[in-house]
C-alpha cells in the first residue's frame, strides 16, 4: 500500500479538475446560473462527506494511510505520474507556467493567523471569508513537476543576500506572501524584523524586513509605475497636476539597483482612471506630453526600465525577474462602479481569458512585447525571467478578498468590492513557487556550471 502513496496522491489530486472541467462543459449547456453552481457545491459536498465518512470506518479495519485513497474513485487518468521534475536536467525547458490548478489538501503552506507580516486587507478568511476552497488548489505544470517550496533551502541560498520586490500593490501582496513563507521555516520570531521598525501598513515607501539568522532582507519598494510621479515642469498647462516621467527611473532605484534578486512588477495604474483623469500627465525630457496614450507610455516606461536593467544592474550579481500583469474579475462593473467576485467560489479551469477585461490582455500584450523584443535572444546582456502568472491567474476569480479586505471592520458594502488583490494563503503563494523553481533552477545550473569551469580549467593546468 504504502510504496504506491506517493502516486496515488499525485493521481487522486487531479480528477476534481477534470470533474470541473466536466462541469464547465455541462455549464455551456445548460446556461450558468447560482441555483446550478449552488446544486453542483451541494452535491460535491455530500459526496464527499458521505465517502470521507465511509472512508474514516474502511481506513481504520483496512489500514489505509490517510489522504492516499480519499479520490481514488474519481481516478480519471495516469498522467502526472510520469512527469519529470522540473530541477532534473530532463527537466529543462519546460515550461512551468503552463499547467492546471489541481486539487491538493497538503495545501494551504501556511495559515494567515500564524504569519504576523499580512496587511489585514489579505487575511480574508480570519475577517469574514467562511469558503475555504480556494485555500487547497496546487499549480501542476503540465509536463514537469515543481519542487516543493522548501524556506530553509531558499533562506541559505539567500544568505548574506537582498532579494528586493518592486511595484504597485500586488507586488505587496506577493512580496508579504513571501514572507509568510519564508518565516514559517524559521523558530524565533523576534529574529525577522523590519529594521526600521516600521509596521507593515499601506502606503509606506518602503519596507526592508531582515532575517536576522540567514543575515538576508526581504524588502519591498512601492513604485506604481516604476518610474517617478512628480510636479510638472513650470508653465505647463494648468490641467497637468502631475507628471510621470518616462525616461527617468525611479528615484529609489539607488537603493535596490545592487540587490542579488529584484522582483518587478507593474500595470495595475496603466490606466486613464488612475493617469489622465487625475491630471496625471506624461513627461519626456522636459516636454509634457498632453496627447500621449496610456498605452504608449506605458511601452516607453517598460523600456526605461529594461534599458536600466541592461546598463545599471551587474549581471554577475543580480537576478532580475519580472512578474507579468495580475488579472482582475470584477464581474459587472469594476472597482468603482459595484464589480463583485464575492460568490466566486471555484476556480475557472481551463479557460485563460474568463473574465479578463480586454484592457487586461492588451496591456500583456505590451509587456510582453517590450520584454521579449528587448531580451528573449539578446546574448551577453542581463537576461529576465519572466514570471508569466497572467494565464494562470486569470482562472482564480475564487481568490480575491471580495467583500473581506477591511478587517476588523467587517464585511465591505457590496458595491465596494476588491476583486483586485489576492487573499493569503493563496494565489500569490503559487507565483513564490513559481519564483523559487526558477530561482534554484538557475542555482543548480550556476553550480555546475561552475564545476564545469573547474574541471576545464583544471585540464588546462595539467596539459
Ligand atoms: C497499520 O499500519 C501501521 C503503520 O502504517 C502499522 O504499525 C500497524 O501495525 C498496522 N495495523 C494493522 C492492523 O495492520
Ligand atoms: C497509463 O499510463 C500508461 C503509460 O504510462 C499508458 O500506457 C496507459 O494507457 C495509461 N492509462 C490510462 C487509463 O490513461
Ligand atoms: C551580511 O550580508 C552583507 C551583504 O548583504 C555582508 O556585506 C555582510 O558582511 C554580512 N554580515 C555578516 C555578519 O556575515
Ligand atoms: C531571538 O532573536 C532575538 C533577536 O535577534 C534575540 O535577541 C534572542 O536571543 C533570540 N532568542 C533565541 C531563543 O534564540
Ligand atoms: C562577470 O563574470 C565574468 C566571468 O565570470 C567576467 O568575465 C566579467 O568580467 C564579469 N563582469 C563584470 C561586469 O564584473
Ligand atoms: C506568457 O504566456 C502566454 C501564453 O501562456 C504567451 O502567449 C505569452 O507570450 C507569454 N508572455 C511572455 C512575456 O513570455
Ligand atoms: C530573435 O529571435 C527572432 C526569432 O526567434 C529573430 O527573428 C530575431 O532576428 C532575433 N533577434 C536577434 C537580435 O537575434
Ligand atoms: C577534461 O578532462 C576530462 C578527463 O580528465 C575529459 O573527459 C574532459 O573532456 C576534459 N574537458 C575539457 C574541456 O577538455
Amino acid at each position: 500500500m504504502s510504496k504506491n502513496s506517493q502516486v496515488e496522491e499525485e493521481r487522486g489530486e487531479k480528477p476534481i479538475s477534470e470533474a470541473l472541467k466536466r462541469f464547465k462543459r455541462s455549464k455551456l449547456v445548460f446556461e450558468p446560473s447560482l441555483a446550478v453552481l449552488g446544486f453542483f457545491l451541494l452535491g460535491l459536498c455530500l459526496v464527499w462527506s458521505f465517502f470521507y465518512f465511509d472512508y474514516r470506518s474502511a481506513a481504520k479495519s483496512y489500514n489505509l494511510s490517510d489522504k492516499s485513497d480519499r479520490f481514488v474513485w474519481l481516478k480519471l487518468d495516469n498522467k502526472s505520474s510520469n512527469r519529470v521534475g522540473f530541477l532534473e536536467e530532463s527537466g529543462d525547458g519546460c515550461d512551468v507556467f503552463d499547467g492546471d490548478w489541481v486539487w491538493d489538501e497538503s495545501y494551504p503552506l501556511y495559515q494567515s493567523k500564524d504569519c504576523r507580516f499580512l496587511d489585514e486587507g489579505f487575511r480574508c478568511s480570519e475577517f469574514g471569508r467562511s469558503d475555504l476552497f480556494y485555500t487547497h488548489w496546487r499549480w501542476q505544470p503540465r509536463h514537469c513537476n515543481l519542487p516543493r517550496f522548501d524556506a530553509k533551502m531558499m533562506l541559505e541560498k539567500l544568505r548574506d543576500k537582498r532579494l528586493v520586490f518592486v511595484g504597485d500593490s500586488i507586488g505587496r501582496n506577493q512580496w508579504e506572501s513571501l514572507l509568510c513563507l519564508l518565516s514559517s521555516a524559521v523558530k524565533n520570531d523576534s529574529s525577522v524584523y523590519e529594521v526600521n521598525g516600521s509596521p507593515i501598513t499601506k502606503h509606506t515607501g518602503y519596507l526592508v524586513f531582515r532575517f536576522k539568522d540567514y543575515n538576508c532582507t526581504v524588502e519591498y519598494y512601492r513604485s506604481p509605475f516604476l518610474v517617478p510621479q512628480g510636479r510638472p515642469p513650470a508653465r505647463s498647462h494648468k490641467k497637468v497636476k502631475t507628471t510621470l516621467k518616462l525616461d527617468t527611473m525611479e528615484w529609489t532605484s539607488s537603493k535596490w539597483r545592487d540587490a542579488d534578486v529584484l522582483v518587478f512588477n507593474t500595470g495595475h495604474w496603466w490606466n486613464h482612471g488612475k493617469t489622465i483623469r487625475t491630471g496625471c500627465y506624461f513627461q519626456e525630457g522636459k516636454e509634457v506630453k498632453l496627447k500621449m496614450t496610456v498605452d504608449d507610455a506605458y511601452k516607453r516606461a517598460m523600456e526605461t526600465v529594461m534599458k536600466w536593467i541592461q546598463t545599471e544592474v551587474d549581471s554577475n550579481k543580480t537576478r532580475v525577474f519580472f512578474r507579468t500583469f495580475a488579472p482582475v474579475h470584477f464581474r459587472g462593473g469594476d472597482w468603482r462602479t459595484g464589480g463583485t467576485c464575492h460568490m466566486e467560489t471555484l476556480p475557472e479551469i481551463g479557460t485563460t481569458n474568463s473574465l479578463a477585461s480586454s484592457e487586461t490582455w492588451e496591456q500583456l500584450k505590451n509587456l510582453g512585447d517590450a520584454l521579449l523584443s528587448h531580451h528573449s535572444n539578446r546574448s551577453g546582456t542581463v537576461k529576465v525571467s519572466v514570471l508569466n502568472i497572467t494565464a494562470m491567474s486569470a482562472q482564480r476569480k475564487d481568490g480575491h478578498p471580495s467583500l473581506y479586505y477591511l478587517g476588523s471592520l467587517g464585511p465591505a458594502p457590496l458595491h465596494r468590492q476588491d476583486c483586485s488583490h489576492w487573499c493569503l494563503p493563496g494565489v500569490p503563494d503559487t507565483w513564490n513557487e513559481l519564483l523559487y523553481a526558477l530561482f534554484m533552477k538557475q542555482e543548480a545550473s550556476a553550480s555546475s556550471r561552475r564545476v564545469k569551469e573547474a574541471k576545464s580549467s583544471g585540464n588546462v593546468t595539467m596539459s
